[in-house]
């Protein structure tokens, strides 16, 4: 499938995991890549990899909480693309386990980058979109953002995210521009690799949460995505899209203690 063909594509957080993946998706389909991340080494890593694939790219190191960045990023994006087609507002992280150790440093941590840097993209972008009187903007929140799993300020940032969402599907629809969130549940991405190590049974574990048996791959992430931001999802506007095997479903592992099976 060539769905994205001649579509410039800008993703947050390309350098890794589900990022990474979507860069891969989305090229794979066609599209040029604005990569940004504030890790030079991934986003150079990544956009290397396609190159090598004759994907056209562009790698932007920048910080997504950082208002300066975040413009310099417009800025070359316009000089390298013009405009651009889609936004994945996909960069995010957590910083604060449960809320005895939430302080509000890290709050205020988990706020600008899951959801302010969300923002602050999307307000550079949109009125970009607006002249072209088309685009699509595809959020990353989390099961987090619907549902108590830990991580309180990254929780509270993740249902911001979903409700950003709603907004700018409000507002931006009858300008041709169509906004949608993916909630993931646990996916295998390098995030979890210190848990891993001190605990290196976590996704065997975890995995019995799971309907379907198993924890996330990057790609199941990349394939909403690639769905989600596509002409075919043109009366898809405003949802919110779960893709966790069924997590939140309902609770599994109550009904088999109830069943016994
Ligand atoms: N892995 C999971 O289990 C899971 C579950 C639900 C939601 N998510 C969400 O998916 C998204 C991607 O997570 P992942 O698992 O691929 O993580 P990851 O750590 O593998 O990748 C995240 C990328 O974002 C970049 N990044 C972090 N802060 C940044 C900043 N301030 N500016 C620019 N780039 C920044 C990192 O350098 C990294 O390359 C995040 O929004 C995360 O909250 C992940």
């Amino acid at each position: 499938m060539q769905r994205y063909a001649g579509k410039n594509v800008l993703i947050s957080g390309g350098g890794s995991g589900i990022g990474h993946a979507i860069c891969l998706r989305l090229a794979a389909e066609g599209a040029n890549i604005i990569l940004i991340d504030k890790d030079l080494k991934g986003g150079q890593t990544v956009e290397q990899e396609l190159k090598r694939q004759k994907t056209k790219v562009l790698f932007v190191q920048a910080d997504i909480t950082s208002e300066a960045d975040v413009e310099k990023v417009h800025k070359e994006a316009t000089l390298f693309f013009g405009t651009i087609d889609v936004l994945v507002n996909n960069a995010g992280a957590a910083f604060a386990e449960n809320y005895a150790m939430t302080t509000l440093e890290n709050w205020n941590q988990d706020i600008a980058l899951n959801l302010t840097g969300h923002y602050m993209l999307t307000r550079l972008f949109l009125p970009d979109m607006e002249v072209q009187g088309k685009g699509a903007i595809t959020n990353i929140s989390s099961v987090n953002g619907a549902q108590s799993f830990g991580n309180p300020a990254y929780s509270a940032a993740k249902a911001g995210v979903i409700s950003f969402t709603q907004t700018l599907a409000i507002e931006y629809g009858p300008k041709g521009i169509r906004a949608n969130v993916v909630l993931p549940g646990t996916i295998e991405t390098p995030v979890w690799q210190s848990r891993k190590n001190s605990r290196p049974e976590v996704f065997e574990l975890v995995k019995g949460w799971y309907p379907v048996g198993r924890v996330g791959r990057p790609e199941d992430i990349a394939a909403a995505v690639a769905f989600l931001s596509a002409d075919e999802a043109s009366f898809i506007n405003g949802a919110s899209l779960n893709v966790d095997g069924g997590l939140t479903a309902g609770n599994f592992r109550m009904i088999k203690d109830i069943t016994g099976e």
